[in-house]
């Protein structure tokens, strides 16, 4: 095995698409506690361009370069992991690469049937859903969920998980063909914002218990006027911007919590246990056929600049993926 790898860097440090380039660097090795993942397929993720554009660091210890989640076959053992085993892994970055290294306790199996392009689209997503919805939003079967962005890779796993929950799934998007997309993946109730106010649907159906927001902005208001007494709502982005005034009285008056995580930053213990949850619950989900792996376009690693262009550009359903 070459002692070098094909890895993508972006050339002056950050700057557009364009600036990722294939570079030889050295293969990583792994440290005690730690698999080396030979990657055939790689994640592309909207995080990774924020990365890219020099925002968004990887934690301490965390290779530079850019990739949050790979699929591929273990080539050196460490904890349950031998030689040949096929996993998937949430990476601290450096996914982007024809070799990766990660803690053993953040890989998973491949799940049965599926393979490593749609195991390479799980876990940045699947642990963000799980962690964002379940945990800290608490949904329960019987509630309802709000989800804004429906179609972005966050959003197509958010229904599913939702619907396989036996939860109440109403999802926002922008344009009338991905409301269409969302509902075909199992939205109860798919409402396209450039048509009609999203405050005004949620309040026919009797209000959400859960919102998973990734815009803020000026949908903050509207989820707390959609939000019934005790209802969670959980940022993962703020791509709306703008500040907010903090309706206190609301607030308090409808006992709301408010709230919101970033997965990357969380510590390996943590990552770590986030991953035996995932295996527990969400794996038999994928297994059982109830949650699927939404993929709309596939590159090569070497057009990693294409790829982010893509996901940047929004016209894309789920995920794209980095063959390698
Ligand atoms: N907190 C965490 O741990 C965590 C982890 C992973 C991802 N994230 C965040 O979650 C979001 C989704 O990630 P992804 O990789 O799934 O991204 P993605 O596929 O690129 O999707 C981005 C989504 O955001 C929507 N959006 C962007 N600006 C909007 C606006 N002003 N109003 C309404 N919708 C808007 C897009 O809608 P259109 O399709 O209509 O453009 C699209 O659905 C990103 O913001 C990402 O940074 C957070």
């Amino acid at each position: 095995m070459s002692q070098m790898m094909t890895a993508i860097a972006v050339e002056g440090g950050k700057g557009p698409a364009e600036a990722l380039k294939p570079v030889q660097i050295p293969r990583p090795t792994p440290e005690p506690g730690q698999i080396l993942i030979a990657v055939k397929a790689a994640g592309v993720n909207r995080p990774d361009l924020i990365q890219r554009l020099g925002f968004y660091p990887p934690p301490p210890g965390a290779p530079a370069t850019l990739g949050l989640e790979v699929a591929g076959e273990v080539v050196e053992s460490a904890g349950r992991w031998k030689a040949g085993d096929k996993v998937c892994a949430l990476l601290g970055g450096g996914g982007y690469a024809e070799y990766a290294i990660c803690d053993a306790r953040h890989a998973l199996p491949v799940p049965k049937g599926l393979g490593f392009v749609e195991a390479a689209g799980l876990p940045e997503t699947v642990f963000t859903v799980y962690a964002n919805v379940f945990e800290h939003g608490a949904l329960k079967a019987g509630e309802t969920l709000l989800l804004h962005g429906a179609t972005s890779g966050i959003g197509v796993t958010a229904i599913q998980m939702a619907k396989a929950a036996g939860a109440k799934v109403i999802a926002t998007s922008r344009g009338a063909a991905k409301a269409e997309q969302a509902k075909a993946l199992g939205a109860d109730v798919s409402v396209d914002v450039t048509a009609e106010d999203f405050e005004d649907v949620c309040k026919a159906e009797g209000g959400v218990d859960v919102v998973l927001d990734m815009v803020a902005g000026p949908y903050f208001p509207k989820n707390l006027e959609v939000m019934k007494t005790g209802g969670r709502l959980v940022h993962i982005a703020s791509q709306g911007g703008g500040t907010v005034e903090l309706p206190i009285m609301k607030i308090m008056q409808k006992r709301l919590v408010i709230t919101g995580s970033t997965l990357r930053p969380r510590d390996a213990d943590e990552k770590a246990r986030l991953a035996g949850e995932v295996e527990r619950v969400v794996w038999p989900w994928i297994e059982a056929g109830k949650l699927k792996t939404v993929i709309d376009h596939t590159f090569p690693l070497a057009e990693a600049g294409k790829a982010q262009a893509t996901l940047e550009a929004g016209a894309h359903l789920g995920k794209v993926i980095l063959t390698v």
